[in-house]
């Protein structure tokens, strides 16, 4: 049986590199079972190892595997994921066309943003509070280590029961007469469904929360954590972005109609999200064989889209690519990207794309209207610029940021 297995394996692996290889894709060249990962984790280890200057051209450092099998393979190519065959594609034709207060005192800002984002994703999807003690998924997945231990799981576990058990609750006891409107509400009222077939188990459900909370949560708390940073480093920007800010909601709360008016903070969202995409790539699968540009795709073969080799490429966005320019984005999206919807895709594109983007861009620029409506930004002298993939974008190192009170009576 193993022996089986092992022939079926490596006949798929063949079978697929000579399809792409016929039609002149190369790569690096297959390991047995481990692929390229071994070379892959060994650039990683050496990049993570080495100091960076403060600068935007994070690529190679991020993902240096990517980063010189483009270089040489000449932007598609196609590498080994294990036994898994991936075709990574950065030319944006072929991917649309396959998917249409401490005052002065230094802070680490990565942290700090956690406990906001997941307050934000506990209150708003599960209507619970964060900080009030409703840790839910209160576990550093990186950390945990992946796939997860059996413990966590069943602590995630519980701790979804527990909150779906009171939303039961309070329908019995007749203090509510349903579940609730919010994500949450919605899965449990699907849950609890008459039609067998049709209602989610208790996993799809623990799922479901899973994967919704870590996609509200890493992500906004990435965006954020970038954005502040470069707002500290970009200091022109960060004035222009406070004087938005004061001239929308002077020193009053944001609200949803000067939401639509802050073009400065906006840009520079797009600018951080460019530069430092949260999730830095999106795979499919080809389910069935199909054509794509001049390519012949194989069922099996996973396509990767390496949305931090679009966003760093020179040839989509010029030269002066890894520098901080806001004024990209000045005119919209679609100018700056010159009408070419995948050069600048960090929601993902298509039908599969991300349904949280306008809910992470409300957060994020609520959230960094507060900052700037009551401190100035510097870099600390102790902050080491290091950006890491670890699921998400994150810093390596943290973020140390010093915060001057601006004095406002807010
Ligand atoms: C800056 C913040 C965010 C970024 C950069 C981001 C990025 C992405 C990307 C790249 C995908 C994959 C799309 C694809 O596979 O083509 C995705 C999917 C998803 N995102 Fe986000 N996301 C963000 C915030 C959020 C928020 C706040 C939520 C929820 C409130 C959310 C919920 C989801 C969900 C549920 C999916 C899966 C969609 C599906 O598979 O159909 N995301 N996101």
């Amino acid at each position: 049986m193993g022996n089986l297995l092992i022939l079926f394996t490596a006949s798929l692996c063949l079978f697929l590199f000579f399809i792409m290889n016929s039609q002149g894709i190369r790569g690096p060249p297959y390991e047995f079972i481990h692929g390229n990962n071994k070379e892959a984790a060994q650039m990683l280890m050496e990049a993570s190892t080495k100091p960076m200057a403060l600068t935007h051209d994070i690529f190679p450092r991020v993902m240096p595997h990517v980063y010189s099998w483009i270089n040489k393979y000449v932007k598609t190519y196609l590498s080994w994921n294990g036994i898994r065959a991936q075709l990574l594609i950065t030319d944006p034709e072929l991917v649309k066309e396959k998917w249409k207060s401490k005052e002065g005192k230094e802070m680490e800002v990565f942290q700090e943003f956690r406990l906001l984002t997941s307050e934000v994703i506990s209150r708003t999807a599960f209507g619970s509070s964060y900080l009030e003690g409703e840790k839910i998924f209160d576990i550093n997945i990186y950390k945990a280590k992946i796939p997860i231990s059996d413990k966590i799981a069943k602590m995630i576990h519980d701790s979804v029961m527990k909150i779906v058990k009171k939303r039961d609750d309070k329908v019995v006891t007749g203090e509510a007469d349903n579940f609730g409107r919010d994500f949450l509400g919605l899965l449990v009222n699907v849950y609890h469904e008459a039609d067998e077939k049709n209602s989610h188990s208790i996993q799809d459900l623990v799922d479901e929360c899973k994967t919704f909370y870590f996609s509200g949560q890493e992500t906004v708390n990435s965006l954020l954590a970038w954005a502040t940073v470069l707002l500290a480093i970009h200091s022109d920007w960060q004035d222009k972005a406070r004087a938005e800010v004061i001239e929308v909601f002077d020193t009053q709360n944001s609200d949803s109609e000067g939401m639509a008016k802050l073009n400065t903070i906006t840009m520079i969202i797009n600018e951080t999200l460019r530069l430092y995409p949260p999730v830095n790539g999106v795979i499919r699968k080809v389910g069935k064989e199909v054509r794509l540009g001049k390519l012949v795709l194989p069922t099996h073969l996973e396509v990767d889209m390496r949305i931090i080799a679009l966003h760093h490429d020179p040839d989509l966005w010029g030269d002066d690519v890894n520098l901080f320019k806001p004024e990209r984005f000045a005119e919209g999206i679609a100018k700056a990207t010159k009408y070419n919807a995948a050069a600048f895709m960090p929601f993902g594109l298509g039908p599969r794309s991300c349904v949280g983007m306008s809910f992470a861009i409300t957060e994020a620029k609520i959230a960094l209207s507060m900052i700037l409506q009551c401190y100035t930004v510097i870099v600390s002298p102790t902050y080491v610029h290091a950006p890491a993939q670890r699921l998400t974008l994150k810093p390596q190192h943290g973020i140390q940021l010093l915060f001057h009170s601006l004095n406002y009576d807010i």
